[in-house]
């Protein structure tokens, strides 16, 4: 501990209470002490980092590793908690590994998970934006999280892979218990073969047999250069569309419709003229950055890095929500403002592993929200915000947002 360090007051990274305002502690740690010991979300120890320069630089250089069998014996690996099918995201999904492993598979998704693809289901975003505030609108009232920013994103996902609608709800439980929102059974735990991957066997079965119209098909029959995806890199890769696209883009929406009602002349501008939510959806990523502390990198070479000594081998863990708030690269960084020029924010990463489903993500969310601005143009807060319930864990966001309209 350094001088600075005593600086910071005492938190707990990862609990609700954190979650809920983390930036007067992001902005004393960027101030004080950039690169912070803490204890990581799977008990390691970690160094935190909160300035965006430092964020980016991580991000996009190639002395840092995401791919954690380099740096971890298998036993420290067992003593993370985590089931068989977060475990073959790390070992066979392109979130796990460097180039080239990793160029190999984001190249193959990428010739499936192409721009029009995305532009093509822009029809069925404002259906079920349409469909779920229709349900409802004759309450006077919804929770924002359970009733449309969980199922939206559950369901394009369901509806892209081509898993059958009578199917959704059992697919949507599983996507709970792998993004940790329902407790594991005993059965889930290492080494076995989960619900989820039993039931993915008997659907790829059946699209080997009758190859449809949809993204699982494709990523069964895609193949560059003689390399195709194998049985685990495929079952990783339909993990991960769940867990990367799901959560994540339930924050967007939750926190970006919060940061809306708590700056109500935005609110309003936005109302008045929706073209902008195209600026509106990238300050909701900055303000609210729904990943915060979803990345980490292994540091594959000694470095110094602001008077700290960082060793091979050991934990980053980034803030991507301090660096969105960083006074050195955004003007007013407390400010939310939908119009805000040059936003150059880091909530979908940077580098190598730049989110794959941005496109998505922003496509979603920009329909979503302008549906539910202007169906339901009275939209207020039904709770005072201080007593709004935060989730734990890496990513940021709330876990009920109950409004009235
Ligand atoms: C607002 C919503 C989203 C946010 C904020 C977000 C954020 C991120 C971030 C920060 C990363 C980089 C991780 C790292 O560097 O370690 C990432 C990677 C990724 N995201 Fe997203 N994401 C969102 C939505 C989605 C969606 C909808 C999908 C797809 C259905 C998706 C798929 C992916 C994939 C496949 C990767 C890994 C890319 C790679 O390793 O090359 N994401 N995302």
């Amino acid at each position: 501990m350094t001088e600075q360090h005593n600086l910071i007051p005492n938190f707990e990274l990862f609990s609700p209470h954190f979650n809920a305002n983390p930036y007067p502690i992001y902005a004393q740690l960027r101030e004080h002490a950039p690169v912070y010991p803490v204890t990581s979300f799977g008990g390691e120890r970690a160094w935190l980092i909160t300035r965006y320069e430092d964020a980016a630089y991580i991000l996009k250089d190639y002395t840092f590793s995401i791919d954690r069998s380099l740096f971890m014996s298998s036993e420290q690996i067992n003593q993370i908690t985590e089931n068989i099918d977060q475990q073959l995201l790390s070992d066979h999904s392109m979130v796990g590994c460097d180039p080239p492993e990793h160029t190999r598979l984001r190249n193959l998704v990428h010739k499936v998970f192409t721009p029009r693809m995305i532009e093509g289901l822009q029809g069925r975003i404002d259906e079920i934006s349409h469909q779920l505030l229709g349900t409802v609108e004759p309450q006077g009232q919804m929770d924002l999280i359970d009733d449309f920013a969980f199922p939206l994103p559950i369901i394009i996902i369901c509806e892209m892979l081509g898993v059958p609608d009578s199917d959704r709800l059992q697919f949507h439980e599983w996507s709970n218990v792998i993004v940790g929102a329902t407790p594991l059974d005993a059965a889930s735990g290492h080494n076995q073969k989960s619900d989820f991957i039993v039931y993915l066997e008997q659907l790829f079965t059946q699209r080997r047999l009758q190859p449809g119209d949809d993204l699982l098909s494709s990523l069964i029959a895609v193949e560059e250069e003689g390399s195709k995806l194998s049985q685990e890199e495929l079952y990783a890769m339909v993990i991960l569309l769940l867990v990367a696209g799901h959560e994540t883009t339930v924050n967007l929406i939750g926190n970006g419709v919060l940061a809306l009602l708590q700056f109500p002349d935005q609110l309003k501008k936005l109302q008045q003229h929706p073209h902008l939510i195209e600026s509106a959806i990238e300050e909701m990523l900055r303000y609210g950055a729904p990943v915060d502390l979803g990345v980490r990198r292994w540091a594959k070479e000694p470095l110094q890095l602001h008077n700290t000594t960082i060793h091979t081998g050991d934990l980053i863990t980034v803030s991507l929500a301090a660096a969105n708030r960083d006074p050195q690269y955004f003007d007013k960084p407390e400010q939310f403002d939908i119009e805000r020029k040059d936003n150059r924010h880091l909530a979908f990463g940077q580098g190598v592993h730049y989110c794959l489903g941005a496109p998505l993500a922003r496509l979603e969310g920009q329909i979503a929200i302008n549906i539910l601005l202007h169906r339901l143009p009275n939209l207020q807060l039904r709770v005072p915000p201080e007593t709004l319930q935060w989730n734990p864990g890496p990513l940021r966001g709330l876990r009920a947002l109950p409004l009235a309209f």
